[in-house]
């Protein structure tokens, strides 16, 4: 695909997007940004198809086989605000001749520092000491007083060690803990930086003082933190999840939280967003966020400017490094 050098696109998108980000794309394209910032159902989705050459949209979009093949023809190239992408069908779009972009590496410090508050905050009780001040019930310090976990020197698990999970364990390293991960294949030891890998992810589990999950959701991760992997945990773990919802099994945490065999969890996303299981909500120790991990100016800045470059990349006819198909 390549177009005259300059030449505007119409891009639609699917939701507001911070000013920043407004500005430097309407300086290179003509963008129509949904005004009610809201998920746009499918016949709008294909509607506003109709008007774009491009879209840019999120993760909550649905790109399956069936919505790529109704696109208009006009669509050349989806870029979706993320680095998640499994709401794309990638080898559909490939096979449709379009171009499909995402956001890697920009966002993975903003992404590493919630997992290191999820932690914390959930090891230290966050949630509880916040609601204590706000219902006005703090009688002063004591020395029992919401005594929590100290994470320093134990042992992280990370469930997935792409960009994300090693910019995780670096931070992790400052908190002298020893890092354990899984991954689908072992990282070059350069790369692995000292980290203990293990093979299966049960394996994991049984090392994991704090288990992070960082994995993309696929058919393979997906519920893989169920029951049975959550019974290997050792006593008193914490479980973190900055990745996608669908990779943990609701009721299997939610029991264990409740049995207290998890002392705790810090959750910045969920199965079925934004209708988290209400159970979360009535659980004292999970420390929740409303998936946040990407929600720094900076890394929305630079997930602007990446999907900007590609998009130009691939009018001039070259392959940038976020493009998927
Ligand atoms: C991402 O970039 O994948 C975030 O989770 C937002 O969808």
């Amino acid at each position: 695909m390549q177009s005259k050098p300059g030449s505007r696109l119409r891009i639609g998108v699917t939701r507001a997007l911070p000013d920043p980000v407004v500005t430097m794309l309407r300086e290179r394209h003509d963008l129509w940004i949904n005004p009610e910032d809201r998920v746009l159902t499918p016949d709008e989705l294909q509607e506003l198809a109709c008007r774009s050459d491009a879209l840019i949209v999120t993760a909550f979009d649905r790109f399956n086989e069936a919505a790529i093949a109704r696109l208009a023809p006009s669509v050349r190239i989806v870029s979706t605000f993320s680095v998640g992408y499994e709401h794309i069908d990638v080898e559909a779009a490939r096979n449709r001749g379009l171009a499909v972009l995402y956001t890697p590496d920009v966002l993975s410090d903003a992404v590493a520092e919630m997992a290191i508050l999820l932690m914390l905050g959930a090891a230290r009780r966050a949630n509880e000491g916040t609601q204590l001040l706000y219902a006005r019930k703090w009688g002063g310090w004591t020395p029992t007083q919401l005594v929590g976990i100290e994470v320093t020197g134990r042992r992280i698990g990370i469930l997935g060690m792409g960009r994300i999970g090693r910019t995780i364990a670096r931070r992790a390293r400052g908190f002298d803990m020893a890092v354990h991960y899984h991954n689908r294949s072992r990282l070059a030891p350069d790369v692995e930086d000292g980290a203990t890998y293990h093979e299966r992810i049960d394996e994991l589990m049984a090392n994991s003082d704090v288990l992070v999950v960082a994995a993309p959701s696929t058919p393979t991760t997906r519920g893989a933190v169920n029951a049975e992997r959550i019974a290997l945990l050792p006593k008193e773990a914490i479980v973190v999840n900055i990745a996608r919802g669908d990779i943990i099994d609701d009721d299997a945490l939610v029991a264990a939280l409740q049995a207290g065999r998890v002392a705790a969890a810090g959750l910045d996303v969920f199965n079925n967003e934004p209708k988290l299981d209400e159970r979360y909500l009535s659980l004292a120790n999970v420390f929740l966020q409303p998936h946040q991990g990407s929600s720094t100016m900076t890394a929305r800045v630079r997930m602007g400017e990446i999907l900007r470059d590609g998009i130009d990349a691939v009018l001039r006819g070259d392959t940038p490094p976020n493009r998927l198909a």
